[in-house]
């Protein structure tokens, strides 16, 4: 057997081997950032974007597309899932002090702004989870506004 006839048979033999594990998935039942948004008080509009373009990776529930049964990129998108929660976790919203939420505020605005987030590896596979010029204007008034009030709440009475 040639050379290249042998890699391709183990690439062929290591892919299907692959198949049969997979990482576990990031999945929550119910309302599972309620504590956000009963704080932060989203319009529906904004609501329903942190829905589409940012719970897959900043929340406890990630809506998994098909291609997530394969092995590699099952790891991949796990490893995303992962990272992006340790910055950000939508669905831990109530345990993170003032300070925190302020700056995780902050943090949105920047990533946002800068198109930065959603990430581009997720907006090519999803399109529709890209933000507006307008979603983006209206999403800054939103933290604005809610971290006024995070910062009225850090003073002492
Ligand atoms: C495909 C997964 C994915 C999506 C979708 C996604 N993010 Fe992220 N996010 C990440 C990863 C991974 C990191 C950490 C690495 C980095 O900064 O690139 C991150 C980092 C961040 C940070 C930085 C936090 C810090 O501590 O510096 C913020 C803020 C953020 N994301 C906000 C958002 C917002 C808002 C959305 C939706 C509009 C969003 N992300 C959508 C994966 C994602």
């Amino acid at each position: 057997m040639k050379l290249i006839k042998k890699i391709g048979l183990v690439v062929v033999v290591v892919f299907i081997a692959m198949q049969f594990f997979s990482p576990t998935k990031n999945t929550a039942a119910g309302n599972h950032t309620s504590a956000f948004i009963t704080q932060t008080n989203p319009t529906p509009e904004l609501k329903n974007l942190f829905e589409t373009s940012c719970y897959d990776c900043h929340s406890n529930n990630t809506k998994y597309p098909w291609y997530n049964n394969i092995a590699p990129i099952s790891y991949l998108l796990a490893d995303h899932v992962k990272e992006g929660k340790e910055h950000l976790n939508f669905s831990e919203w109530q345990n993170y002090s003032l300070d925190k939420k302020d700056q995780m505020l902050a943090e949105i605005e920047e990533e946002v702004v800068d198109g930065k987030m959603p990430l581009s590896q997720y907006t090519l596979f999803h399109k529709d989870t890209e933000l507006t010029p307008n979603e983006v204007v209206n999403l800054v008034e939103w933290v604005r506004q809610t971290r006024i009030i995070y910062q009225l709440g850090k003073q002492p009475n």
